[in-house]
């Protein structure tokens, strides 16, 4: 007899390692404990830290390791910060994996043009490391990493490694005069990407930059329906019965996103 998984508990897990990231940013590697977490990029969990609260947050990791989970935290209130506290062997409840993931099968033999700024970078390290892992099914894959200075920089150590095999270009806003790389916003610099004909975005980032990423890559030819989003919004089930997470056009973030395509969704609505 098979025990249907009820989505309102959370399942058993203990931290098996933590990285720091950035000043602000841990990642933490979960071992969950007599379960698999069956995913694919683009979905997110609900993290529970015992007496603590509850937070989503997207699956970091590749969805190839079915037995671990990663997920990369920025400090910003109750639970992020207490995340920030854990060690290897604390005990942590999962919820999930929830939502709609990227639609990899239609990215396949398609030029990607991924598009993260801030701990944006979080939604889409799954989908760079799945990229990277079947590469052959996917033509020029170009990421365009954004931050503000080289210490929000986050996975510094990866991104070398993502660059042997994938176009990599990272960009800061506020950098220091040692900084001898690119300068400026994400948007200062998509004119330098060759879109081709087959060519398809992700961007992950506040509203504010997805908006205006997303608008000006429609403008240089991208059909919306190309154009993907990952959304954040403050969630509470999770699973779509409280509507805590709804956005302009009566979708629920949790259930029919976090992924939306620009064809979806009204930009200047969820941009606001
Ligand atoms: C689908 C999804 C995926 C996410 N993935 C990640 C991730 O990979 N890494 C990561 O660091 N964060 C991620 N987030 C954001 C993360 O869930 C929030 O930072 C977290 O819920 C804050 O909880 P807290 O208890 O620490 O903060 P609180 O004490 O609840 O709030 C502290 C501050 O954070 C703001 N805040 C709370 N929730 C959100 C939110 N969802 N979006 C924006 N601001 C918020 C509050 O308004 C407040 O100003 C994701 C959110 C969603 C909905
Ligand atoms: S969080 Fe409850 S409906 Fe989305």
């Amino acid at each position: 007899m098979s025990i249907e998984y009820n989505p309102f508990l959370p399942r058993p897990a203990i931290v098996n390692a933590v990285r720091d990231e950035s000043l602000e940013t841990k990642t933490l590697k979960i071992s969950l404990i007599n379960w698999r977490a069956n995913f694919l990029p683009g979905q997110f969990v609900q993290l529970l830290l015992p007496g603590v609260g509850e937070a989503p947050f997207c699956i970091a990791s590749s969805p190839s390791d079915s037995k671990h989970i990663e997920l990369t935290i920025m400090r910003r209130g109750l639970v992020t910060n207490a995340a920030h506290y854990m060690r290897p062997g604390d005990a942590v409840g999962i919820r999930g994996p929830f939502g709609r993931p990227f639609p990899v099968e239609n990215f396949k033999g398609r030029d990607l043009v991924l598009v993260a700024t801030g701990i944006g970078i979080a939604a889409l390290r799954s989908l760079i490391l799945y990229t990277i892992e079947n590469r052959k099914d996917f033509g020029d894959i170009t990421l365009l990493y954004g931050a503000r200075f080289v210490e929000d920089l986050v996975y510094r150590d990866e991104l070398r490694g993502w660059a042997e095999k994938i176009n990599v270009i990272v960009t800061l806003s506020k950098p220091s005069e040692k900084w001898n790389g690119l300068k400026g916003r994400v948007t200062d610099h998509l004119g330098a990407i060759n879109l081709g004909k087959g060519s398809l975005a992700v961007i992950c980032g506040s509203p504010a930059v997805m908006v205006s990423v997303a608008q000006s890559l429609i403008g240089k030819g991208l059909d919306r329906r190309d154009v993907y989003l990952s959304m954040e919004r403050h969630m509470k089930c999770g699973i779509g019965k409280c509507a805590r997470c709804m956005i302009p056009g009566g979708f629920l973030v949790c259930k029919d996103g976090p992924v939306f395509s620009a064809g979806e969704i009204s930009l200047e609505e969820v941009g606001e």
